[in-house]
């Protein structure tokens, strides 16, 4: 309601829509435009996180991988492959420019462990999976993530790609 009632935060959304004719097609009602940029822009407007399924690493870790097993996550978002790497007792290793995320990472880490008295195994580097790790280079048991798409999700970060 507070976004539909300020002119300055739906001539953003307005701007945001005709920017990204992919995602919102120009013959689709505005409305539906609209509603949808709501649900998946991450201006902290009017958004609803859109985090990554956990049963769904879960699944294919357990699937691809077993217990020691090193997973690179070239992209790690909001934690979820992290977690369920953790817990599942794989290697975790990740990139993510956004380096306020990889702070709260790792103190997530720090966390899961403190509570559940484990020494899990956690490699976040603050940069783009496009910066070669060579001590990375063939050690890695399953490479999967949820990267970044098109323009819709801005981030704090100067070097993100989309
Ligand atoms: C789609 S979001 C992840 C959110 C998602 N819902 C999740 O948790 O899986 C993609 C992530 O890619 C990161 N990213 C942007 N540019 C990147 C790059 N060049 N290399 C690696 N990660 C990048 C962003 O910082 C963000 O955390």
């Amino acid at each position: 309601m507070e976004a539909l009632e300020s002119k300055e935060i739906m001539e953003h959304y307005y701007g945001y829509l005709c920017r990204n004719t992919k995602v919102f097609p120009e013959d689709k009602p505005l409305a539906t435009n609209i509603e949808t940029a709501f649900r998946i822009s991450s201006r902290g407007c009017a958004n609803k996180l859109p985090n990554f399924p956990i049963k769904t690493i879960d699944m294919l870790l357990e699937k691809y991988t077993k217990e020691g097993d090193k997973y690179y996550d070239y992209s790690c978002g909001w934690g979820v492959r992290m977690l369920s790497t953790l817990r599942s007792k794989r290697n975790y290793y990740g990139t993510d420019p956004n380096s306020r995320l990889v702070a709260k990472l790792e103190e997530c880490k720090a966390d899961y462990d403190k509570v559940n008295a484990t020494t899990t195994f956690a490699d976040i580097r603050p940069q783009g999976s496009e910066i070669f790790v060579p001590e990375w280079e063939n050690q890695m048991d399953f490479i999967f993530s949820s990267p970044p798409y098109f323009a819709l999700e801005i981030y704090h970060s100067e070097n993100q790609s989309y």
